[in-house]
């Protein structure tokens, strides 16, 4: 797959800093690409490589949202990142060089008529763009957004959410929202929805992969982990599954959750 090039049309730190699941995040920022070849064919779910300077390896970070000619990127900028840290400094006008679209979206049923989304923290960045289609394609959408500690994205000016959406927000603390972890709320919202979508960190995949309330219901998760190449050939990015290995940058990153065996995975 060839390099695309990028320019940044606007990259501002949208959350403070916060837990991450890698440790740390110094803040989070919103990035505005203009790059045709990739907003005019991505689907939800898809991510791209991004060079990140001279280092050895590109980072992968899934596509946020698309308006026309325009991709946005939702990122977390860690403590000692060297990946992120770069992003987080391009200014307006910079080209990036990017990868993409790489890997499978999601699958929204068309009989399906209630959707809910479920965002741990970070995980909301492809679940956003998801939202929009989802809306678009006049499926009735509720995302479940959770965070360790408030600010939460919903609440940021510039945010974007689409205001169609019914938004439950939780919070660990109780500073916003329910408070609670994702998990608790999970089941007095699941006998609605057609089909769940999910992404967050491993802790939250291995907890929902256990509860009987979705046990008969279609839920697809997005799957972060570290990645070398992003097109297949590495193979670093390896996971088992009941059908036997998989790659998550080429088979992936959208699993079936029953699919995947989590106890296999270790926490990254
Ligand atoms: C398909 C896919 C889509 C992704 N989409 C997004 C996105 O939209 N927004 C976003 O913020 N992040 C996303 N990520 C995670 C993102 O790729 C990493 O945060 C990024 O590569 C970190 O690069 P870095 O150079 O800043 O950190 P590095 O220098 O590579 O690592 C810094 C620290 O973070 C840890 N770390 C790095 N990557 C991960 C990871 N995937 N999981 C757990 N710990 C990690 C490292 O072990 C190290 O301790 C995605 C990952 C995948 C596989
Ligand atoms: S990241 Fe190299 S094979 Fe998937």
């Amino acid at each position: 797959m060839k390099q695309t090039e990028a320019r940044v049309i606007s990259n501002k730190m949208i959350l403070p800093g916060g837990p991450h699941r890698a440790g740390q995040a110094l803040a989070s920022n919103l990035m505005w690409l203009h790059c045709p070849e990739i907003a005019r064919k991505v689907k939800p779910g898809q991510f791209v490589m991004v060079r990140c300077a001279d280092l050895p390896l590109p980072r992968p970070f899934s596509i946020h949202q698309v308006n026309e000619d325009n991709l946005a990127l939702f990122f977390a900028v860690l403590e000692g990142g060297k990946g992120s840290q770069w992003m987080a400094q391009c200014q307006v006008g910079h080209t990036l060089k990017l990868m993409g679209p790489l890997g499978h979206g999601f699958t929204i049923y068309p009989d399906s008529k209630n959707l809910l989304l479920v965002a741990g923290g970070m995980g909301l960045a492809p679940l956003c763009f998801l939202a929009h289609q989802a809306v678009r394609e006049s499926h009735s959408v509720t995302l479940l957004l959770g965070a360790a500690v408030s600010p939460l994205y919903s609440e940021q000016p510039g945010n974007l959410l689409p205001p169609e959406i019914k938004l439950v927000n939780v919070t660990e603390d109780g500073s916003v929202g329910r408070k609670g972890m994702i998990t608790d709320l999970l089941p007095d919202l699941i006998n609605s929805a057609d089909q769940v979508f999910a992404c967050g960190p491993l802790p939250m995949y291995k907890t929902i992969a256990r509860m009987p309330e979705l046990k008969d219901k279609p839920v697809q998760v997005s799957l972060e982990v570290r990645m070398g190449c992003g097109l297949g050939i590495c193979y670093g990015c390896t996971v088992k599954t009941r059908n036997g290995l998989r790659q998550v940058c080429k088979d992936g990153p959208i699993f079936n959750l029953d699919e995947v065996l989590w106890e296999e995975l270790a926490d990254i």
